[in-house]
C-alpha cells in the first residue's frame, strides 16, 4: 500500500516530536514534511531539534537530514505532503488563519491547537466518543469553499482521563448531572523548555492558564450533536475543575467525583468500563487501543510512571472508585498527556479520517 504522505507544523516541540518518534514505521502515514518556527527553518531537523529532543527514542534516520520548512508559509507544504497534523504554539489568531490557510490550499489539518476547538463546524475530535461528529466536515468545506482541505481539532490533553469513563457511564445508561474534577497535570504539558525546574521541582503550581475554563466547557462541545451542519453542545453535566501542574513529566491524573441523576451501583460502573468499545476498535485503526479503558483493582493505582504507557499510551487507566460522601462516587483517571492527550489522540484522529475516506 501506498503510504499518505503526512507533514507536522511544530516538529521541534513537545507535542511535534512525539509525532515524529510514533509515526516512525506508521503503517498508513509517512512523515514527509516537518515545519516550525522562522528560527528552525531552513536547518535540517537532527540541528533544528539539537538538545530539545525530549523522546526516549532516537530521532528517526527517515526524518533526521528533511529540511525544516516555516510553518507559517503554506506554500512550502504544498506537494510535500497530503496532510498535516498541527502542534504550533503561536498566537490563537494566527493559528485559527493558518490552519484555515492550509485547508483552502488543498491541505486537510488534523489540529492539536487550542484556536478552532470553539469554532462550529470544526469538530473537536475524540474517535471513541464522537466519530458522527465528522459529518459538519461536508458543511465545513461547502461554507468555507475548500476543495480537499478541511481542520479538525483533538481536545485538550487532560479530558480524555475523564471524558472517556464519563462517556462510558452516560453510553451504558447512566446519566451524570455533576462533576468536580481535580487535575494533576505533567510538566512536558507545558511544552519545550515549559516550567522552569526550580519553579516546579519540590512544588506544586495550583494554576495552568486557561485550563479550568477548557476542563470545564469542552465536554459540552465532545459530548454535543451534529444539527443542521454544526455541532450544538450538550450542558447536561455541570462540571468544576481544579488544575495543578505537577513535577510528573508525562501523564494527566484527574480525581474525579460524580454525581449521577439516579445512581448505578458500583458493579455496573465497572462493567461499564471494562466492556467500553467503541469506533476505533470496530475499525481496528492501527493506534487504537484494544481496551480504551483499563480499570485497575489495585488500591494505589493509576499512577503515572507505572500507568501512562499502558497500549502505548493509548488506553485511560482508571482506578479507586470509591463512594463520595457528597456526590455519588469517586475515582482517579490517568492518561498520557503527550501521547492519548496529543500526538497519539491526533494520530487516531487521523486514522478515522482515513478509514472514513477522508484522507
Ligand atoms: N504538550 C502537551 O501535552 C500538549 C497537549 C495537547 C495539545 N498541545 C498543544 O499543542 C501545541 C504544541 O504544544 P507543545 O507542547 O509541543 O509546544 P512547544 O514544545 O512549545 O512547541 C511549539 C512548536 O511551535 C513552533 N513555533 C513557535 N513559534 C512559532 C512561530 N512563530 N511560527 C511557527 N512555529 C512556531 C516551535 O518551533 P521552534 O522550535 O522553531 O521554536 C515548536 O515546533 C500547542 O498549541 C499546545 O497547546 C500540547
Amino acid at each position: 500500500m501506498n503510504k499518505i504522505k503526512c507533514g507536522i507544523l511544530g516538529a521541534t516541540g513537545m507535542v511535534g516530536q512525539r509525532y515524529v518518534s510514533l509515526l516512525e514505521n506508521h503503517p498508513w502515514f509517512e512523515v514527509t514534511y516537518l515545519a516550525a518556527s522562522p528560527r528552525s527553518a531552513g536547518k535540517k531537523y537532527v540541528d533544528a531539534v539539537n538538545e530539545k529532543w525530549q523522546m526516549s527514542t532516537p530521532i528517526p534516520d527517515s526524518v533526521s537530514d528533511l529540511v525544516v520548512g516555516d510553518a507559517n508559509i503554506v506554500e512550502s507544504a504544498i506537494d510535500k505532503c497530503d496532510f498535516v497534523f498541527s502542534a504550533l504554539e503561536l498566537e490563537k489568531d494566527l493559528i485559527k488563519k493558518l490552519e484555515f490557510d492550509y485547508a483552502k490550499s488543498d491541505i486537510p489539518v488534523v489540529s492539536n491547537c487550542s484556536a478552532h476547538r470553539w469554532t462550529k463546524d470544526v469538530p473537536m475530535l475524540l474517535p471513541e466518543v464522537n466519530s458522527s461528529h465528522l459529518d459538519v466536515l461536508s458543511e465545513q468545506k461547502k461554507s468555507r469553499g475548500f476543495e480537499k482541505g478541511f481542520v479538525v481539532v483533538k481536545p485538550n490533553c487532560s479530558i480524555q482521563s475523564y471524558i472517556c469513563p464519563m462517556f462510558a457511564l452516560e453510553k451504558a445508561g447512566y446519566k451524570i448531572d455533576k462533576a468536580i474534577i481535580t487535575t494533576l497535570q505533567a510538566s512536558s504539558g507545558a511544552g519545550y523548555p515549559g516550567v522552569p525546574s526550580l519553579g516546579l521541582l519540590d512544588n506544586i503550581i495550583p494554576f495552568i492558564g486557561g485550563e479550568e475554563e477548557k476542563s470545564e466547557l469542552e465536554p459540552s462541545k465532545i459530548l454535543g450533536r451534529v444539527v443542521g451542519g454544526e455541532i450544538v453542545e450538550d450542558n447536561s453535566i455541570k462540571i468544576s475543575a481544579h488544575c495543578n501542574r505537577v513535577p510528573v513529566v508525562d501523564g494527566h491524573t484527574a480525581c474525579v467525583s460524580l454525581s449521577f441523576k439516579e445512581k448505578p451501583i458500583m458493579e455496573e460502573i465497572i462493567k461499564a468500563w471494562t466492556n467500553f468499545s467503541s469506533v476505533p476498535q470496530e475499525l481496528n485503526l492501527p493506534s487504537a487501543p484494544k481496551k480504551p479503558i483499563i480499570y485497575s483493582t489495585e488500591q494505589d493505582r493509576p499512577q503515572p510512571r507505572k500507568d501512562r504507557d499502558s497500549e502505548g499510551g493509548m488506553a485511560v487507566t482508571i482506578g479507586r472508585l470509591r463512594e463520595c460522601k457528597v456526590f455519588d462516587y469517586r475515582f482517579v483517571g490517568l492518561s498520557h498527556n503527550t501521547i492519548r492527550g496529543a500526538a497519539g489522540g491526533g494520530i487516531l484522529n487521523a486514522e478515522l479520517l482515513k478509514a472514513k475516506n477522508y484522507l
